[in-house]
């Protein structure tokens, strides 16, 4: 690796930094793509965002189109969204409601099992052995803990809850109190790269960024005391903190309408290798999911999440704290964003050679233990060494 003048003078431990080109590199995004996101649960969506019989909801997974969809059985399956025929995409929406699939080219038909139900003129297959009941679309694996839906490529791979490790334990209090629904969605193209929107989940030495969290959580006398936990899999949670929001002017306390289980003003956290956010601020749980298109862009997800059921001045109430923070033009989520695109923007013309995971806090809050266990299991999936991934990615 390129040598630095901080990496000369203070000698730094190969876990301390990552080689940016890990950022930048095509050959790396690549390897990415096949070695994490085909092999590791893919968070798709909500249970709540397919409620019904023939609901359906479509994503992308490493460059696989995929829909998944809520069988007349009530049971939640996963396909390759991907005609037999010849490969054109069939549900080209978000979500939406169908007995029946149809693919626009030929108008082949499927229905929510994955079973191909109308060959328009089939006769003219038969000679070649080809009928519906042998066309119909690969099915994915998918599995759902707490109403949150993943699914996997790898027909291989271990159950959900076993990936997971105990990581959502941090919400148990309240996914066991109550069933959340998905209240809000918007989705961006970031011009990042994935993994610089992910470390804005993780390493919060990076929260002298906000004005709004500086003055807010970063006030609180246990802010800097609480302790990262590191889950098998590169997850990570911290401890919770009750944040008084009144501290910033135009803001209110968030108590009345917290969501069960929780504190008035407490603040959750919980990271899932390698894409995904759960957070609460007392009222509101957002998640962030990603689609990553290329080293320096990135579709990510946003959603927010209240009480199912719960009346009409509550949801008013939750959806006005979702967008003041979270919303596009939110006081913290975009502040993200124009952090994560100035890294990725540096990196492309390799400006810096490295860049720094080396705060050691004993696992407190900005300690960057999160950002190196999760390298730790990039690096194991990858098989490149983060710090020098260059002579591996290229077979130099
Ligand atoms: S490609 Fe779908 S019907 Fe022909
Ligand atoms: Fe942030």
């Amino acid at each position: 690796m390129q040598s630095t003048s901080i990496q000369v003078s203070h000698s730094l431990r190969s876990d301390h930094y990552v080689d940016n080109k890990i950022y930048s590199d095509p050959a790396i995004f690549k390897i990415e793509q096949e070695k994490i996101f085909k092999k590791v649960w893919k968070f798709a969506c909500c249970e709540s965002e397919v409620p019904n019989k023939n609901d359906y909801r479509s994503l992308s997974v490493a460059g696989v189109p995929l829909f998944v969809a809520r069988s007349p059985d009530g049971k939640l399956r996963a396909f390759v969204n991907s005609c037999s025929h010849r490969g054109a995409k069939i549900v080209d929406v978000p979500r939406g409601n169908a007995r029946e699939l149809e693919c626009p080219f030929h108008r082949w038909t499927y229905n929510t099992y994955g079973e191909c139900t109308t060959i328009p003129r089939e006769e003219a297959f038969a000679s070649a052995g080809i009928d519906k009941s042998k066309c119909g679309l690969p099915e994915v694996r998918c599995e759902s803990l707490h109403g949150l839906v993943f699914v996997n490529l790898d027909q291989e791979a271990k159950p959900l809850v076993e990936w997971l490790g105990g990581c959502l334990e941090i919400f148990d209090d309240l996914f066991g109190k109550a069933e959340l629904e998905v209240f809000h969605f918007h989705e961006q193209v970031v011009k990042s790269n994935w993994k610089h929107w992910q470390e804005t989940n993780m390493e919060l030495y990076h929260e002298y960024l906000h004005v709004l969290n500086r003055q807010t959580s970063m006030r609180e006398p246990a802010y800097f005391k609480r302790k990262w936990r590191g889950y098998s899999g590169g997850h990570a949670t911290l401890d919770p903190l009750v944040v008084d929001y009144s501290k910033m002017k135009g803001m209110k306390s968030r108590g009345g309408y917290e969501l069960p289980g929780l504190q008035p003003n407490e603040f959750r956290l919980v990271d899932i290798f390698p894409d995904v956010m759960l957070n609460c601020r007392a009222t509101v749980m957002r998640i962030d999911t990603q689609m990553p298109i290329s080293p320096s862009e990135t579709l990510v997800q946003f959603r927010g999440l209240g009480v199912k059921g719960e009346p009409a001045d509550v949801r008013k109430a939750r959806l006005r704290d979702h967008a003041e923070f979270w919303g596009p033009f939110g006081r913290n989520l975009p502040e993200d964003q124009f952090a994560a695109e100035r890294q990725t923007e540096t990196m492309k013309g390799e400006a810096t050679p490295i860049s720094l995971m080396a705060r050691e806090e004993d696992n407190m809050t900005q300690d960057d233990f999160p950002i190196r266990e999760y390298y730790r299991e990039w690096s194991a999936l990858t098989g490149l060494n983060p710090a020098d991934p260059r002579p591996a990615a290229t077979g130099a």
